[in-house]
């Protein structure tokens, strides 16, 4: 099939036979690449919940919420080729789209999402591709996350495949907003200025749900000096401190 041929029916809007055609008779060679898309949604996984488990003991709480995974459909994956131009060939599809491989990180505080990000980022197994922070600049529609595009290792039978992924990290409130707003913002029956009253609407939601993120981050910091400067209360605390004391003189 040549590629002139890979195009989106213009009055539809449908995938044309072609594609259905080429997605049939490439099932194999596509089928490889997302297993490996696969293993490297499983490493980046595995990489988070070892931070998770080890910052938990050091902070006394579990900086993540949740994490959940996603490939890329495949008829979505083509609808990206056909906008970013790219060639159906595995090593072109590999090169340039860098999202059909996704994690999304959530996280209970903002100081959280950016802790987690340097530990991750200095591991010297992952590459940092690219860097989009919507926290400090959110996006126009009111959008906050940090968007990370990196290079992970996935070990095969008999070689390394640097695969990448797309990790978004966002607090449970930028969450909440953003599923909300994307289940609003695509209903279809909108019209023009409906849309500009709830996007605005939605816009102003984001800033509340940003200053509800404020709020509880300073109410989490108050309670942890509060612990630190408690007096200590446990036996082993009181023995600790006894004998730290008699070694002083
Ligand atoms: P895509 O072609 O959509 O992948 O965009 P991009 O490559 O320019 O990346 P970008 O950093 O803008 O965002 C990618 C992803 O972030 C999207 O697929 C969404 O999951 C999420 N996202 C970005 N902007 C918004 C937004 O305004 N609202 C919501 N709900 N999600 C968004
Ligand atoms: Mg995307």
């Amino acid at each position: 099939m040549s590629e002139n041929k890979l195009i989106l029916n213009e009055k539809t809007k449908l995938l044309t036979e072609d594609v259905l055609d080429y997605l049939d008779k490439n099932s194999n060679p596509l089928d490889i690449m997302y297993s490996y898309y696969e293993c490297a949604i499983m490493e980046v996984e595995t990489k988070f919940n070892v931070l998770n488990r080890q910052l938990s003991v050091y902070y006394d709480h579990n900086p993540i919420e949740s994490i959940s995974s996603r490939i890329k459909s495949k008829n979505s994956l083509v609808r990206k080729m056909l906008k970013l131009n790219v060639k159906l060939d595995i090593p072109d599809i590999m090169e340039n789209i860098n999202d059909i491989a996704g994690v999304r990180v959530v996280c209970s505080f903002v100081e959280d999402i950016y802790e987690l990000e340097k530990s991750f980022l200095s591991q010297d197994d992952v590459k940092l591709i690219q860097r989009k922070d919507y926290i400090a600049n959110p996006k126009e529609s009111g959008y906050r996350s940090l968007h990370l595009i990196v290079e992970v290792p996935i070990f095969l039978k008999d070689e390394k495949k640097m695969m990448r992924v797309e990790v978004q990290m966002r607090t449970i409130a930028m969450d909440f907003w953003a599923s909300l707003e994307h289940k609003i913002r695509y209903k279809k029956n909108l019209q023009e200025a409906d849309l500009l009253e709830i996007s605005n609407d939605l816009k102003d939601c984001a800033e509340q749900a940003h200053q509800l993120d404020m709020k509880m981050q300073d109410i989490h910091a108050k309670i942890v000096n509060a612990k630190h400067s408690a007096p200590p209360n446990s036996f082993s605390e009181i023995i600790k401190n006894r004998l730290s004391n008699r070694a002083k003189g």
